[in-house]
């Protein structure tokens, strides 16, 4: 799963050198769908083969946070790289420049290793795919404009889908079912971040629909900028 997101991660991040009117893009674009898509199905396997109790009570407990000397860390999560917050800039659905969405990347830097350190920061720099096109909506009639951007809004659903089946199936079926099962002393130190749950799963929530470009009044959303794009080729 981590490989196929670095897969749609690495075809987004070549993009923006050539330009999104660019012939090879629209293989980069392909290229990220079938990345997503594929990071979905294997989410999916791990959804169905994973045993509900071994996770929550044999491996969930050794990702809490830890304190090293003065210092206390959180544990690792299987999300613990660049990939995700790649795709999220570059396609443009999600914004360094968003105080709630930054604060989640700078939460992570220090856990990734210098070599994805240095991907999330190119990141950052980048113009996105959406901005990209939006500012060419002059060409919407046009063939190269029609065709990339159903192929970059094909990316976008499925870095939706495969965002709303992480939080729906593994973070709720896993984590957020079986805490409601046990005693309410018990819940302390549930998550690897350290947050009581209902706090981080707001949290992810608002990840989620970023990434899905949903409306809502709380947080920033792509939604009417993919309204928009969607009406341009329609
Ligand atoms: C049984 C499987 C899984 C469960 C129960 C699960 C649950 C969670 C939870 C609870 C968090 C929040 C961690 C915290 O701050 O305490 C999280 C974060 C994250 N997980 Fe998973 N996860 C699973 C598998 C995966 C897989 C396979 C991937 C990627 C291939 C993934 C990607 C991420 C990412 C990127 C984050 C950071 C938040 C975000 O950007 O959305 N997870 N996960």
């Amino acid at each position: 799963g981590a490989f196929a997101y670095m897969r749609a991660a690495d075809a987004l991040g070549r993009i923006h050198p050539m330009g999104v009117s660019h012939p090879a893009t629209l293989d980069l674009l392909v290229n990220a769908r079938d990345a997503l898509r594929d990071a979905y199905e294997m989410n999916v396997v791990l959804e169905q083969t994973l045993d509900v109790d071994d996770f929550f009570f044999r491996v969930r407990p050794y990702y809490k946070p830890y304190r090293v000397g003065s210092q206390e860390y959180r544990g690792a999560n299987a999300g613990d790289f660049a990939a995700f917050n790649q795709i999220d800039m570059l396609l443009g659905l999600c914004s360094a420049t968003d105080p709630s969405y930054s604060q989640v990347v700078v939460e992570k830097f220090p856990y990734l290793t210098p070599d994805e350190q240095r991907r999330l920061h190119e990141s950052f720099r980048h113009p996105n795919v959406l901005d990209a096109l939006l500012a060419q909506s002059d060409h919407a009639d046009e063939n190269w404009f029609r065709t990339h951007a159903t192929a970059f809004l094909e990316v976008c659903d499925a870095h939706g889908r495969a965002a709303e089946h992480h939080h729906e199936r593994l973070v709720v079926g896993f984590i957020q079912r079986p805490a409601g099962k046990i005693p309410a002393e018990h819940l302390d130190g549930l998550t690897a971040s350290g947050p009581p749950l209902d706090v981080l799963l707001r949290a992810l929530r608002g990840l989620v629909d970023r990434r899905l470009a949903r409306a809502r009044d709380d947080i920033p959303t792509r939604h009417d900028d993919i309204a928009t794009l969607r009406g341009l080729i329609s």
